[in-house]
């Protein structure tokens, strides 16, 4: 069986483009736009949004997958994975509105296969900490971070819809604590590997300074992505694992 299925097997609209990132951002900067454009002027948000609900179907594609990937896995397991198939196809449908809210329609925008870059591991112990725990951690700052945006602009909608979102992108960080630890007990190599392999998705979303510690920053007016630390915690992150994750932003934005 075929797993780690490459992007352009996923099923899009014929118009629909998906690049790889670094062509989005090469052509951003050749067309003179900011790399990281500030996520309070409308355009930009609706971009964001656009680039969120595409996520949302990644990670409904990616938890689909790794049900599909690994039929030995606990029936707890694979039970997990399908209701996340579930709430991630909510999520797509509520960014896919958000979108619509903001003017603008699905596919008018490229589509990113960084995420489903990070899904390719071929241990579920592997694949739930680079996705639930590494990609879905990302969410929860992305999030975070949104929510803060939506209160300064006084927009209830974005606020309150990605407010639902992050409550049940908690529940599935904490899923992949608990698989990550379940799957790799008695076997601490193997957990070594799976917390590697989280270790380099978060380093690839740490690049050019991306993500940094709230406590590294000296004013939080929003427009630097923090690590959300309090949704984290309830997300079954360890002190010790925020602090490798911070000494990891503090590597990266050193370059
Ligand atoms: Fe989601
Ligand atoms: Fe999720």
């Amino acid at each position: 069986m075929e797993k780690c299925i490459p992007v352009d097997r996923l099923a899009r609209p014929d118009d629909w483009i998906v690049v790889r990132s670094r062509q989005a951002r090469e052509i951003r900067d050749e067309q003179g736009m900011d790399a990281r454009p500030l996520p309070f002027d409308e355009e930009a948000l609706r971009a964001r949004l656009h680039g969120i609900y595409t996520g949302e179907l990644q990670a409904m594609e990616a938890a689909g997958r790794t049900l599909f990937d690994f039929p030995d896995a606990p029936w707890e397991f694979q039970l997990d994975m399908a209701r996340q198939v579930w709430d991630e196809s909510r999520h797509a449908e509520i960014f896919q509105r958000l979108v619509e809210y903001m003017g603008a329609k699905p596919g008018e925008y490229v589509e990113t296969e960084i995420l489903w870059r990070c899904t390719q591991a071929e241990d579920p112990a592997a694949r739930v900490a680079g996705i639930n725990r590494g990609l879905e951690g990302l969410a929860c700052d992305v999030f975070d971070q949104l929510i803060r945006i939506a209160q300064r602009n006084g927009d209830e909608v974005i606020e309150r819809a990605v407010d639902y979102v992050l409550a049940d992108e908690i529940t599935h960080v904490r899923m992949g604590s608990k698989w990550m630890r379940k799957l790799t007990e008695g076997d601490p190599e193997r957990l070594e590997r799976a917390r590697a392999f989280q270790e380099m998705v978060d380093e690839v979303f740490n690049f050019r300074g991306g993500r940094r510690a709230q406590e590294d920053i000296a004013v939080d007016d929003g427009l630097i992505l923090t690590i959300a630390r309090e949704a984290r915690l309830l997300a079954g992150f360890t002190e010790e694992e925020l602090q490798r994750l911070v000494e990891s932003t503090r590597k990266s934005s050193a370059y």
